[in-house]
């Protein structure tokens, strides 16, 4: 299976984001990965529209954009308009997530349902064959450099028994070649990092950690 990192942007010095996007780029990461964030859903605000199209501007490969936000539905079509490729949204705030899921379809996007650590696997279970992508928060959503919550493995290998064969399952927070490693074993084939990329100095090789 074809690992692919998704370098998180919250991550990047934002001062200097296009130098930080090209440099993941050159680097060899697979996707952009966006952390939008709205002080409700979580304890943080982070980038909006504005900074997500700028993004989608310069990115040679598809934009992932991770929604913590309250009313995820009143938003696609202002990420859509933005550039984003992958639109993820919380199952937790989610009332009808095969619904959105059309919505997000319609629109020609791919649609990812998220859940966060201590949601359980069961909750997305009835919309695996509608979503494109599930995303398992593997910390607390809303903060970068937190420490991986290895619990959600059991969440990992759960969806990966029951998924269809194509369907993509990302995990994001806390990732390092030792938690990537167990990831991937779980049945991840999508690594979200920030720290670990933009942390780094050489971040070819920090991407090629991460896929091991
Ligand atoms: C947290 C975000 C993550 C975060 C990961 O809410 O969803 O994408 O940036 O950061 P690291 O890799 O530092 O844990
Ligand atoms: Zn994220």
């Amino acid at each position: 299976m074809h690992i692919r990192i998704a370098p998180s942007l919250l991550a990047a010095d934002w001062l200097r984001l296009g130098e930080e996007i090209d440099s993941v780029q050159k680097a060899g990461a697979d996707l952009l990965h966006c952390d939008v964030m709205d002080a409700h859903f979580v304890p943080n605000l982070t980038m909006g529209p504005p900074i997500v199209s700028a993004v989608a501007k310069m990115a040679a490969v598809p934009v992932d954009v991770h929604l913590m936000l309250d009313n995820p539905g009143d938003y696609i079509d202002v990420f859509t308009e933005a550039g984003a490729s992958i639109i993820g949204f919380h199952v937790e705030v989610t009332r009808n997530p095969r619904e959105l899921a059309a919505r997000i379809h319609d629109r020609g996007r791919r649609a990812s349902v998220t859940l966060n650590p201590g949601t359980p696997a069961r909750a997305v279970e009835g919309c695996l064959d509608v979503v494109d992508q599930v995303l398992v928060m593997s910390v607390h959503p809303g903060f970068g450099g937190q420490g991986f919550i290895p619990e959600v493995l059991d969440t990992v290998r759960r969806i990966r028994r029951q998924a269809p064969s194509a369907l993509d399952i990302e995990i994001d927070g806390g990732m390092n070649p030792q938690t990537a490693r167990a990831a991937v074993d779980a049945g991840a084939n999508i690594l979200v990092a920030g720290t670990a990329i933009f942390g780094a100095d050489d971040r070819r090789r920090a991407i090629e950690a991460l896929r091991g």
